[in-house]
């Protein structure tokens, strides 16, 4: 089977650079740079007796990238919506460092602040604004994933698996938690993709 255009979508710092690198070219960076606007790769995968080849938009995370995302998600037979467990990734372009995070801890900043998704969102909050867009205005038989990345964090958990699970289930989503980093569920979460994806 030919071509299965597929976009990545998520907040900012949520690993789907890592992942898709991961999933082509089996690498992973520490400091991999945020993507500025999206950027393209392709890969095959062999999956029961054919050959699946991905062509993947791995889009920019950064808000005043949004209005560029529907290019990329209009003609895409998959999706795979990123967020990361350890959930304090801030839409504001502000990546935080440990010492940062600590304070913003102690802040104490209320959970229905930080779902607001407004000026600042968790990124589980942010990948299920990306669903309910692509169920508004995505093709109606797109194959979705949600991924929870960066699971290497177990100690930074901060959004239960499931929780996660539960809300995959309730939208007819194929979910599964991954690491960029160990390459935890990276092949399967592709591989369960194109088992989903129709045949022609
Ligand atoms: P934008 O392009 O800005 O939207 O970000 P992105 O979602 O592409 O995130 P990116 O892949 O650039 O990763 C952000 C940071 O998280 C990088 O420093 C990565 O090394 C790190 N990272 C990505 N995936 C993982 C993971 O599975 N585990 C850990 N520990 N770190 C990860
Ligand atoms: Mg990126």
């Amino acid at each position: 089977m030919c071509c299965v255009p597929q976009v990545l979508l998520g907040d900012v710092g949520t690993g789907k650079s890592s992942l898709v690198l991961r999933f082509v070219r089996g690498q992973f960076v520490e400091f991999q740079e945020s993507t500025i606007g999206a950027a393209f790769f392709s890969q095959t995968l062999a999956v029961d007796d054919a050959t699946v080849k991905f062509e993947i938009w791995d889009t920019a995370g950064q808000e005043r990238y949004h209005s560029l995302a529907p290019m990329y998600y209009r003609g895409a037979a998959a999706a795979i919506i990123v967020y990361d467990i350890t959930n304090l990734v801030i839409s504001t372009n502000v990546k935080l460092g440990n010492k940062a995070l600590k304070l913003w801890d102690s802040l104490n900043i209320p959970a229905t602040f930080l779902s607001s998704c407004s000026d600042f969102c968790a990124s589980f909050e942010r990948a299920k604004r990306w669903i309910e867009e692509l169920k508004a205005q995505g093709n109606s038989d797109m194959v979705m994933a949600l991924a929870g990345n960066k699971a290497d964090l177990l100690d930074s958990k901060n959004v239960e698996t499931e929780e996660a699970k539960t809300y995959a289930q309730e939208n007819g989503l194929f979910f599964v938690e991954t690491s960029a980093k160990t390459s935890s569920n990276v092949n399967n979460i592709f591989y369960e993709i194109a088992k989903r994806i129709p045949r022609v």
